[in-house]
C-alpha cells in the first residue's frame, strides 16, 4: 500500500519551516503531495502560480514530492487522490486550537483522513510566512528564514 500525505498550505512564501516540515514528513509516507491553497479570504503577496513555482524551485529532485494547486475542498481532494494523512506543522500551543478544530473538521468531511502533526527543527519553531512577509517589506534580512530563490522573489517584489 502508497501512503499518500498531503501537505497543505498558502505558502505565501514557501520558508524553511515548510521545507523542514516536509522533508520530516517523506521520512513518514511514500508520497507528500504539497497542495497550495488558492485561498480566497487572503490577499496574498504572491499569485498561486508564484507561490506553485517558488515551491517547485525550493523542493526540486525529489521523486516523491508533488506540488498543485487546491481549489476547493481539502478533504474532497484527499478522498480523489486516495491520501489518507494530512500533514501539518505545529510550532506552539496558540496553533492548536485552530488547527485542531481543521482536524476535525476535515475527519468530519471524510471519516478516513487522519491529521499527522509534526514539529519543526527547534530553530525555525519562531518562522511563519507572515513574519517573513513583514521583514522583506521592512528591507530586513531573510536569508536565514527562505531559499535563496524565495529571497530574490521577495526582493523583486518588495524592493532591496
Ligand atoms: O498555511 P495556512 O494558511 O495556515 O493553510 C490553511 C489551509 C490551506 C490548510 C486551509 O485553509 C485549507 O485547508 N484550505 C482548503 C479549503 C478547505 O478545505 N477548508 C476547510 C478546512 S476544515
Amino acid at each position: 500500500m502508497t501512503r499518500i500525505a498531503i501537505y497543505p498550505g498558502s505558502f505565501d512564501p514557501v520558508t524553511l519551516g515548510h521545507e523542514d516540515i516536509i522533508r520530516r514528513s517523506l521520512h513518514l509516507m511514500d508520497k507528500v503531495i504539497v497542495a497550495v491553497a488558492v485561498n480566497n479570504t487572503k490577499e496574498p503577496l504572491f499569485t498561486l502560480e508564484e507561490r506553485v513555482d517558488m515551491l517547485q524551485t525550493v523542493l526540486k529532485g525529489e521523486p516523491r514530492i508533488e506540488i498543485t494547486a487546491l481549489d476547493g475542498l481539502l478533504a474532497e481532494f484527499a478522498r480523489t487522490r486516495k491520501a489518507t494523512v494530512v500533514i501539518r506543522g505545529l510550532r506552539a500551543v496558540s496553533d492548536f486550537d485552530y488547527e485542531s478544530q481543521m482536524a476535525l473538521m476535515n475527519r468530519q468531511l471524510y471519516p478516513q483522513l487522519e491529521t499527522v502533526f509534526l514539529v519543526p527543527a527547534l530553530h525555525l519553531t519562531y518562522l511563519s510566512s507572515s513574519l517573513v512577509r513583514e521583514i522583506a517589506r521592512l528591507h530586513g534580512d531573510v536569508s536565514t528564514l527562505v531559499h535563496p530563490a524565495v529571497g530574490a522573489a521577495l526582493k523583486r517584489r518588495l524592493g532591496p
